[in-house]
Order: C-alpha cells, then sequence, then structure tokens
C-alpha cells in the first residue's frame, strides 16, 4: 500500500469484516441506519443517476441508496476482499440489480473522471492520510454539477457531551470492540482516528481546496456524526 494510508488499514478491515456488521449496529445504538438514510435523503436523486461508493465495505451505503432508488447504477470500490465479499452476499441477498462492486484503492479508481453524478463515502476517508488527494481524485470523477457526500464520526462539539462520550469511547467502546471482533487494536485505533480527525470547519475548508463549492456540514446525534456536502461547479 503507498502512502496515501497508514499501512495496516487494509489488514484491520480484512480481520474485522464478519463483526463488521454487528459492531457498527451494536456500538453505534443503531444510528449508523439513520445516518445513512439522512445521507440518501440529501442526495436528492432524480432515480436515474450514476453513483460511485468509495470505501463501500459490507455495501450499506449503496443498499440504501437502492432500496430508495432501484434503477439508480451504484458502483461500490473497496480495498478490502473480505468486507466486499459480505457486500456481495448481502445484495445477492436484497436483490438489487444495479450494484456492482470492484475491488480497488480509492486513491486508484477504474472508471474514466467526469463520470459520476455523485459520489458517496461512509466512514472511510478519517482513516486516509492524504485526505486533500483522495478529495481531488474523486472531484474529478465527477461530473460537473456532481455532489459528494461523506460521513464520518466526529466529535460532540459541547464540552460536557465530548467528555462523556470520550469516557464511551475511550474506556467502553474497545473493550466491546475486542470482545465481538477479537480484534484488540481495530478498537482502540477507531477512537484514536475520530480525535485526529479536522474539525468540520477544517475538513470543509479542504474539500473547497479540492475545488468543491456550495460546501456545508450537518451535525447529527449531538455531534458525533457529521455529513459533508459539497458540489463540483458547473464550469
Ligand atoms: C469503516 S468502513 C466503512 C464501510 C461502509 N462505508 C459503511 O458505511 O459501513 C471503512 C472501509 O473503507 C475501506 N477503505 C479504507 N481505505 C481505503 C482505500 N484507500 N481504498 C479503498 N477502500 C478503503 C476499508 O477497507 C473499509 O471497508
Amino acid at each position: 500500500m503507498d502512502k496515501h494510508e497508514l499501512p495496516f488499514i487494509q489488514d484491520m478491515f480484512e480481520t474485522i469484516a464478519q463483526r463488521y456488521d454487528l459492531l457498527n449496529r451494536t456500538l453505534s445504538l443503531r444510528q449508523d441506519i439513520i445516518w445513512r438514510n439522512k445521507l440518501v435523503q440529501t442526495l436528492d436523486l432524480s432515480g436515474n443517476e450514476t453513483i460511485l461508493d468509495v470505501a463501500s465495505g459490507t455495501g450499506d451505503v449503496a443498499l440504501t441508496i437502492s432500496s430508495n432508488y432501484p434503477s439508480v447504477k451504484i458502483h461500490c470500490i473497496d480495498f478490502s476482499e473480505n468486507m466486499l465479499r459480505l457486500a456481495n452476499q448481502k445484495i445477492m441477498k436484497s436483490h438489487h440489480l444495479f450494484i456492482h462492486t470492484v475491488c480497488a484503492d480509492a486513491f486508484d479508481l477504474p472508471y474514466p473522471t467526469d463520470s459520476f453524478h455523485a459520489a458517496t463515502m461512509a466512514f472511510g476517508i478519517r482513516n486516509v492520510m492524504n485526505k486533500e488527494k483522495l478529495l481531488r481524485t474523486l472531484y474529478s470523477h465527477l461530473v460537473p454539477g456532481g455532489h459528494l457526500l461523506i460521513l464520518e464520526l466526529t466529535l460532540p462539539e459541547i464540552k460536557a457531551l465530548q467528555d462523556i462520550y470520550l469516557l464511551y469511547f475511550k474506556k467502553l467502546l474497545p473493550v466491546i470492540g475486542r470482545m465481538v471482533s477479537k480484534n484488540t487494536f481495530a478498537y482502540h485505533y477507531l477512537p484514536d482516528s475520530v480525535i485526529s480527525f479536522p474539525t468540520s470547519l477544517n475538513f470543509s475548508k479542504m474539500m473547497k481546496a479540492a475545488g468543491f463549492r456550495d460546501v456545508k456540514w450537518l451535525t447529527m446525534t449531538g455531534g458525533i456524526c457529521t455529513l459533508f456536502s459539497g458540489k463540483r461547479p458547473l464550469a
């Protein structure tokens, strides 16, 4: 893996894939479903678009889009074969016809530039070192007017809430994560990666620097998840 990515990320997801969905639902108290639904509502689709879902993991973003817009074409990419294997099983069961998965690195997308009406990335950009480069890559793969939506775990802005959250996040979450996934490292890394993610203001500046306009963000569940939105300008 090149220097755009921390070297252990791919292996970590290969290892925890089997328990990923269960832990997602449990540790977020099923809020993750609400967050992905909000992302899909914000996409504001007509129904015929082609969408790129980056770091698609076990396919939950694509399946949520497809449940709402069955004829939208969705291309999912992720570099973890194990995560994609689970995505493919879920896609087959759901009978959604227009979801395609490809094992690929987000920095080396196997698609021509200017090809997607929207790009989505849920809980993936936190793991990427060179966020600026990834944002530029996504920008170039959108058509003019295309929409980028990024969901990411963030810290509550209210200090008292942040203290309580950090207690849960740093003490309890790693214990549950280790018990269920049998991976000690992954669920210690998770809080660290959220703490070191840029503030929403700084991340929105990165999006603007990559060329996006109309950049906004929406905090959810007291600020523990943020939905970032930006558009590639028409001209
Ligand atoms: C926390 S999971 C998120 C999965 C999914 N988007 C969701 O909503 O649950 C992060 C995913 O990003 C993938 N990932 C991280 N860096 C990547 C990269 N550079 N290229 C492709 N996939 C990447 C990991 O393999 C993992 O499946």
